[in-house]
């Protein structure tokens, strides 16, 4: 028996069929156990002699199974791995990766400008009140600059932000508050961009649009003046555009700073001829900025006598258009692939 087992088990190839010939042989109505039943039938002499021999047998078999298991098994591991073997050489399978809007990308490389001049992030609905709006900055009902911002209103009192500068208001009173509650005379200096979306009552063109992107910028410290503001924009402006831009001043008007200015950069990507980004005139305004008018630091609780300050606010959406050559404002608003896919981010 054993040697006719021995035999047969070369014969499997598989280890399915390993498992036909353990029940054969070894299982519960295998051979073997046919065997050992018979021995009730046996004399007690014979017995302990028989019953040696099938013990012997059923090792030797076990022995044997489990040999030829674990051989099987890494044969077929082997083989596994052979069919499975990955060509490390072939070129990957790109992925269709989107991309960062140009208007996020540049509000995102400002933020690492500002933060680097330190300035801090700050933040405000673009559903204000309309004393947030206008009231805190220096702009009463029925005063006549409101007509410089054809506003969307919610309520009487409540509107779609016409502008980044509620901000303004916001950061102020929040000082002004903290310092209250930790008991100090004076609120703390203020640094801060407020980035954002605003929207006006235009009519879209190439040049306009009903919704836009603003960065605001607030310094308010002690002795502040004209020539920090234009530090710090010829430093930002030469970041984002590169060391041969300059930058001009131009008398403005906003009620909530005195004096006011408008600010332009040079604008060489258009070589002068037939520039529909500047209009051939060689400059794009890109912001508007002045010293904080007094009315604004008082109503919001910091003493004029003590700090100054200056402010600007820069249109997002010129900058760009400025920078990458974008040459109609829409664009940035119809998320048409084929411009947007040109902006793959850096990573
Ligand atoms: N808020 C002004 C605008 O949208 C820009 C501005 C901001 C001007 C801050 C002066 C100071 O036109």
């Amino acid at each position: 028996l054993k040697e006719q087992a021995l035999e047969k088990l070369k014969e499997q190839s598989t280890l399915q069929q390993l498992g036909d010939w353990k029940a054969t042989y070894l299982g519960k109505k295998g051979e073997l156990t046919a065997a050992l039943r018979g021995m009730k039938d046996l004399s007690a002499e014979e017995r302990p002699v028989i019953g040696a021999m099938v013990n012997e047998v059923r090792e030797a078999l076990e022995q044997a199974l489990e040999t030829k298991e674990e051989a099987l098994r890494r044969a077929e591991r082997e083989k596994r791995l052979r069919e499975e073997t990955i060509d490390v050489t072939l070129p990957g399978r790109a992925l269709p990766l989107g991309s960062e809007h140009p208007l996020n990308r540049l509000i995102r490389e400002a933020e690492e400008i500002f933060l680097g001049l330190g300035f801090q992030i700050a933040e405000g609905p673009e559903v204000e009140t309309d004393y947030n709006n206008f009231g805190a900055l220096n702009v009463p009902k029925n005063h006549p600059a409101r007509d410089m911002q054809d506003t969307f209103y919610i309520s009487e009192d409540m509107l779609l932000r016409t502008q980044t500068s509620p901000v303004q208001g916001r950061v102020l009173r929040a000082n002004v508050e903290a310092a209250k509650q930790r008991g100090e005379t004076s609120p703390q200096p203020v640094r801060i961009i407020a980035p954002g979306r605003v929207y006006r009552r235009d009519d879209d063109d190439a040049t306009h649009s009903h919704v836009f992107m603003q960065i605001e910028g607030l310094v308010v410290d002690r002795n502040i003046r004209m020539s920090d503001l234009k530090g710090i924009l010829t430093t930002f402006t030469q970041q984002i555009f590169g060391s041969d831009v300059s930058i001009r001043m131009r008398p403005s008007y906003f009620p909530f700073t005195e004096p006011s200015t408008e600010v332009d950069v040079t604008c060489y990507s258009c070589g002068g001829e037939g520039c529909r980004i500047c209009k051939q005139t060689g400059w794009i305004e890109i912001l508007g900025a002045g010293m904080v008018h007094p009315n604004v630091l008082e109503m919001a609780g910091y003493d004029p006598e003590e700090f100054t300050g200056f402010a600007f606010g820069m249109g997002v959406e010129r900058i760009a258009m400025r920078r990458y050559g974008i040459e109609d404002i829409r664009h940035f608003y119809t998320n048409d692939v084929r411009l947007m896919s040109q902006f793959k981010s850096r990573v």
